[in-house]
């Protein structure tokens, strides 16, 4: 039996990643601010898959409660698997919303992630086994289609995956960014948009199984709407290709002055 952390599991792709390991046989510590939600989805699976199943509520915005979890990960029983999936938008546009609302995204979205993974690598690499899983966005490709800074979060979700990914790979750690495109769940309506009016949006439950498809094939990302992998493959590629290339000491000659 392994135990994995779920943040954001009282609703959308988390509490189907909770459902989900419950019925792998993990335990689980759920993690969001909706108490009453995070109760009821534990005695279901617990009584459905007879694990364990630990609620923490906790604002990840605020430093002291994600403190908390990081503690939870550090000096609790041993987390095996990480699911950072707590995320969301805010309503309007980069001139329209507030500089509060645009440091709570930063805080919800990079920098709970990062601490949260900061607090599991330790000890995933000191029992040379353990798994983190980003649930990232296919936003982070096309920031020109949404306002404001979400794209550019997500863009970090993929960017640090990458970079655990590096470290940590040889440790032990598996790391999967998981980029879902548009899924059904609340996270529309929360950030003020009408989910019937988006096209191809997938069900949750589709988005969260092929996810763990990637998982089990252990694929560093996993981009559950996309037809062609190839496309994936040569993005990939071309980003390798130029890498050798960054190593001049002087500018390319198209800026020879
Ligand atoms: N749905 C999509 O179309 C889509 C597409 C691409 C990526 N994603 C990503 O998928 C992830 C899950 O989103 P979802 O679609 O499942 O949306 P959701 O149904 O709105 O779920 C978001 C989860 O995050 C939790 N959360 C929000 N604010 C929080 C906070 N301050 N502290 C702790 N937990 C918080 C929520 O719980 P509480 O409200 O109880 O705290 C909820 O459990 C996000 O990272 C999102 O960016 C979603």
């Amino acid at each position: 039996m392994t135990t994995a952390l779920v943040t954001g599991a009282s609703s959308g792709i988390g509490a189907v990643y909770a459902d989900r390991l419950a019925a792998r046989g993990h335990d689980l510590v759920l993690v969001a601010r909706a108490t009453d939600k995070l109760r009821e989805l534990a005695s279901r699976l617990q009584s459905r898959h007879s694990v364990s199943a630990e609620v923490i509520t906790a604002d990840l915005t605020d430093p002291a409660q994600l403190a908390k979890v990081e503690d939870r990960i550090r000096k609790g029983s041993a987390i095996d698997l990480l699911v950072n999936n707590a995320g969301a938008n805010v309503a309007g546009t980069f001139a329209t919303v507030d500089a509060a609302e645009l440091d709570w995204l930063v805080r919800l979205n990079v920098i709970a992630p990062t601490l949260l993974a900061h607090a599991a690598v330790r000890g995933m690499a000191a029992r040379g086994e353990g798994a983190i899983v980003n649930v990232g966005s296919v936003v982070g490709f096309a920031p020109e289609h949404f306002s404001g800074i979400y794209g550019a979060t997500k863009s970090y979700v993929l960017t640090f995956s990458h970079a655990l990914m590096a470290e940590f790979g040889p440790k032990g750690i598996y790391v999967q960014a998981v980029l879902p495109a548009a899924t059904r769940t609340e996270i529309w309506a929360r950030s003020g948009r009408n989910v019937d009016e988006i096209p191809g949006v997938m069900e949750v439950d589709d988005l969260v199984d092929a996810a763990l498809v990637g998982f089990d094939r252990r694929e560093p990302v996993t981009i559950p709407a996309l037809p062609e992998a190839a496309q994936w493959e040569a993005f990939e590629a071309a980003r390798h290709a130029m890498l050798p290339g960054f190593a001049n000491a002087k500018p390319a000659a198209r800026y020879a002055a």
